[in-house]
């Protein structure tokens, strides 16, 4: 018998592409729209994910019958690495995972860490609905052409430790990590979790040699997380009807702004008295050693959550307004210094510095702030 190797077939010799493209159009469409009209994340996350996971599941048995899908449809997926598959790095690859942001690398240097917890979150895919490829490797070219990369790698503090006290060492980590990422994801865009965090921001974009908005740190994300939760437990309201902001570095002086901080619309300063919102901006600022003091190690769920969201923003052009880490030259007269502003993120990374109008007291805070900021940045140039 004569084996005749097959055509390649397109898939236009069975359906139209127009229809193709048509119909995977609407499935995704009809996702996002079922996942709009939940109210609950949850059930949208879900809903989401199914309808998201159908789609991938046609484009996947279309390839496999060898149909070859024109490149008139994009369905290519974001590349997301995670340096560090610690804490904060795995608890990220996770939620960034159900969120169906893209196929995530995590990379570590300790052997099997990053591939042992990668295939333990990609075995949750099945139960949780997502697909996404996630892998742990050691090897930096597994990292290459990322569109994300997120820096988790770096020590935490222990019960007794400021974020300070870990700039010498954590210098050294962010800057062999950043040289790793301008060789191996020259565009990519870079958020820095790492602490002392401004100055690791500060770090990575002076060994990165990135353009400035493409460089961040997430801080505010996470301080203004807890700023809100702490508002909404005192209130009795859901978290989602807060809205806060958050400026100055990642520290004991940063500047909640109770002024711009809402409840549905409604100032905070309406609803509780000076005294009692003094209570929970302390209760913000001192937020990390809360938590370290009660686990002898740092949290890992919010700020694994505040790193995704800012993930989010950019991959999927939210023009998300969210304070964070970002570099400031006339703006707030930082003077060129990565400190923490209200921003607004989208695909081009920080698209825009929100400039509020502070108060004489505000200002004295956040200039404050800033003197702390430049401090450390001229710690980190001594040591770089
Ligand atoms: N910005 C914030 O709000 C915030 C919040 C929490 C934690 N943090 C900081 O995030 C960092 C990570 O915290 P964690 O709890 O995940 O720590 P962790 O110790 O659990 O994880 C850090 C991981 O980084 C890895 N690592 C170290 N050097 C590396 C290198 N050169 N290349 C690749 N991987 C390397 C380690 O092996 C480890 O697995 C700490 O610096 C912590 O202070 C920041």
């Amino acid at each position: 018998m004569r084996v005749v190797p097959a055509a390649p077939r397109r898939i236009h010799d069975f359906v139209p592409i127009r229809k193709l493209h048509f119909f995977l159009s609407n499935v995704l469409f009809f996702a996002y729209n079922q996942g709009f009209v939940c109210r609950c994340q949850a059930k949208r996350q879900l809903v989401e994910g199914s309808m998201l996971s159908l789609a991938w599941q046609i484009r996947d048995y279309l390839n496999r019958k060898g149909l070859i899908i024109s490149e008139g449809i994009h369905m290519a997926r974001d590349k997301i690495t995670i340096v560090g598959a610690g804490r904060v790095g795995a608890t990220a690859a996770h939620i960034a995972a159900t969120k169906h942001l893209g196929d995530i690398v995590m990379l570590d240097i300790v052997e099997g860490l990053a591939e042992g917890k990668a295939l333990d979150i990609a075995e949750a895919g099945p139960i949780e609905l997502y697909d996404s490829a996630v892998s742990g490797t050691c090897d930096w070219t597994k990292t290459e052409d990322s569109n994300i990369v997120i820096i988790t790698s770096g020590l935490p503090r222990k019960p007794g430790m400021s974020r300070d006290d870990l700039l010498a060492k954590n210098v050294r980590i962010v800057k062999d990590v950043s040289q790793k990422i301008a060789r191996y994801s020259p565009n990519s865009i870079v958020i820095v979790v790492c602490n002392p965090l401004d100055a690791m921001v500060y770090t990575a974009a002076k060994v990165t040699d990135f353009a400035r908005n493409k460089v961040m740190g997430m801080a505010g994300a996470l301080d203004s997380a807890r700023f809100s939760y702490f508002l909404a437990s005192e209130l009795g309201v859901s978290v989602e009807d807060i809205k806060c902001v958050l400026m100055g570095g990642h520290g004991d002086d940063m500047v909640p702004l109770p002024r711009f901080t809402s409840v549905s619309g409604i100032p905070v300063t309406e609803l509780l008295d000076e005294g009692k919102i003094a209570e929970l901006i302390e209760r913000t600022r001192k937020g990390g050693i809360e938590i370290v003091n009660l686990l002898g190690y740092s949290a890992y769920y919010a700020p694994a959550a505040g790193a995704v969201k800012m993930a989010e923003a950019i991959l999927r052009d939210k023009k998300t307004v969210v304070s964070c880490c970002a570099y400031c030259d006339s703006e707030y007269d930082a003077g060129g210094h990565f400190v923490g502003v209200p921003v607004v993120l989208g695909k081009n990374g920080v698209e825009k510095i929100v400039e509020l109008d502070l108060n004489e007291s505000e200002k004295a805070q956040f200039e404050k702030s800033l003197a702390h900021v430049k401090q450390l940045a001229l710690k980190v140039d001594k040591l770089l």
